[in-house]
């Protein structure tokens, strides 16, 4: 590659990384940009994923009353202990083509509300838990044409409510936590270690006085193969294949409580390789409120939720909290990861916690939090929508890079009148500043040996770009389930690269590597993406495996 050429490139993807931010700075701020993509999809979206078929699929809970959409082939479901009707012809999950914006209703016929998931390595979306009849469920979802919801409906070992799953670098899903229970679990179930139940004594530790603000713990599978567990407050490192405990984190200072019902929301910081250097894990934890907020908001007072962000490097020998502020406070905002490595913070409220009507003062404006930057410059307040997102609302990625924003419902049933914050069916889609500079965005047109990567492999992604300046980086991000705040299964790969050349004119090829381990990407499927002058191109899924191609 001649020096004179528009990138900035260098051996390390760090630097690239890095390079790309000082870019940044230089352009003219763009707020983003709201569009209602469904004015009504059926469903309250309290639950979302997306498939390896660019499906997006959401579901509600069961015992909401009817929706808005029926069950498929006139079939309805019956469940005698039921909180609002013990027959229901409605369905409680949809799927969503984003391409042609069409809806398919699917059939969930035992109780899924404040369940988890994650996808398994051959694509399929796995959920697990949920209420009453579906309180042990575990129900797969194949991304495949006309597909539907297979339930198993004693598929746990225990009943799991507000748990949160985890994808190992086994290809097995742990499954941690939930409502009275302090243990943790594991799925498929094939052999008799599978259908044990471990302790786990920290979850009864953090449980909290006034509210038990430790349910849907945050969990992030760092590059060393142990899960990071944060819950409450307080934070350890879990060895679940010898079930040790290897380090307790120092306590998030600040004393705001961040999970369940105080709903701040957490992300693993990318991960960036360089095969020289053992990779850094940086965990970040955003938003929340005090301790009694939930307590206090039953009562009718709503305490201000937290302002501050905590980041710590999980990997470091002696690792400290270190705390920012953010522009706006936040309580139930979601935090989703986009193609460029930095962090959306979107939905939620200024005021009060989860739970039925014990929220106020909606934050309609996301803000950008910028992973590479230092000090102030690392939020941005981005444009706001107009419809609240509260209780029970969600945000995922989508692969051609904007974010897809739905639910909200802090009504025990499906309100549309009389209410302060009404039932939503909505989904808009956010196109984050990057998608509408009026500059061109790259496009990947070839992945070379093939969509199936083998670890620590070689191998190069061909794209077209017409941008003439800015740095070059190649990502690659698992698609998360996101719920309650937390987007489950969350991970991007900053990948190392080896050489940028220029093919022809706009024709360009990088060659890379494909990460080296299961644990810092377990397998399965993933969105790549080329990101070019901060401009990501539209992701293209690849599976990675030990198999590969
Ligand atoms: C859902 O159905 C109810 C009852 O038929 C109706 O009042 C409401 O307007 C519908 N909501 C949407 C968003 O379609």
């Amino acid at each position: 590659m001649k020096t004179a050429s528009p990138f900035l490139f260098s051996r390390t993807s760090l630097f690239l990384f890095f390079s790309l931010f000082v870019f940044c700075q230089g352009g003219q701020f763009q707020p983003g940009e709201w569009k209602l993509v469904k004015k009504s999809i059926g469903i309250s979206a309290m639950h979302m994923a997306l498939l390896p078929n660019n499906k997006i699929i959401t579901f509600d809970r069961t015992d909401y009353g009817p929706s808005n959409i029926s069950l498929p082939s006139g079939r309805c479901r019956r469940d005698p202990h039921d909180q609002a009707l013990t027959t229901d012809c409605s369905a409680h999950s949809v799927e969503f083509d984003p391409a042609d914006r069409s809806i398919r209703p699917l059939t969930i016929l035992t109780d899924t509300w404040c369940s988890s998931g994650a996808l398994f390595p051959d694509g399929k979306l796995v959920q697990t838990g949920g209420f009453n009849d579906g309180d042990r469920a575990v129900r797969y979802l194949s991304p495949c044409p006309g597909c539907d919801w297979v339930e198993s409906q004693f598929g746990l070992s225990v009943r799991r409510w507000y748990s949160s799953n985890q994808l190992l670098p086994s290809g097995k899903m742990i499954i941690v936590g939930g409502r009275g229970q302090f243990n943790y679990e594991f799925i498929p179930k094939a052999s008799k270690s599978d259908i044990s139940l471990y302790d786990l004594k920290f979850l009864r530790e953090t449980r909290g006085s006034s509210a038990e603000n430790n349910l849907y713990p945050f969990l992030h599978l760092l590059p060393d193969g142990n899960l990071f567990v944060f819950a409450n407050t307080r934070s350890i490192l879990l060895d679940y294949v010898n079930h040790r405990i290897l380090r307790t984190y120092p306590e998030i200072p600040g004393g705001d409580a961040r999970n369940y019902p105080s709903c701040g929301s957490s992300a693993l910081l990318p991960l960036v390789l360089n095969s020289k250097k053992e990779t850094k894990a940086e965990i970040l934890v955003c938003g929340g409120a005090p301790p009694d907020s939930n307590a206090k908001a039953n009562s009718g007072v709503f305490m201000s939720a937290s302002k501050t962000c905590g980041r710590l490097t999980a990997t470091d020998d002696s690792p400290e909290w270190v705390m920012e502020e953010m522009p706006l406070r936040r309580v139930m905002g979601d935090m989703i990861m986009l193609p460029t490595g930095d962090i959306l913070i979107i939905n939620g409220a200024a005021k009060g916690t989860a739970g039925w009507g014990v929220a106020r003062e909606p934050v309609l404006e996301p803000v950008l939090y910028r992973t590479g930057m230092v000090g102030n410059r690392r939020f941005e307040v981005l444009r706001g929508t107009s419809i609240p997102r509260m209780y029970h609302s969600t945000a995922h990625l989508l692969p051609d890079g904007r974010v897809l924003v739905g639910g909200s419902n802090p009504n025990i049933r499906y309100d549309f009148m009389g209410v302060l914050f009404p039932t939503e069916l909505s989904l808009e889609a956010f196109s984050p500043p990057y998608l509408i500079k009026g500059s061109p965005r790259p496009t990947i047109t070839r992945i070379n040996p093939g969509l199936n990567l083998q670890y620590k492999t070689r191998f190069s992604v061909e794209f077209d770009s017409k941008k003439k300046d800015g740095g070059v980086y190649v990502t690659m991000v698992a698609p998360s389930f996101t719920t309650h705040s937390y987007a489950m299964n969350q991970r991007l790969l900053v990948l190392e690269v080896a050489g940028v050349r220029q093919v022809s004119g706009t024709h360009y090829v990088i060659d890379g590597y494909a990460p080296a381990t299961s644990a810092l990407a377990p397998p399965g499927h993933y969105l790549v993406f080329v990101v070019h002058g901060g401009v990501p191109s539209p992701g293209k899924w690849v599976h990675i495996s030990s198999g590969g191609n």
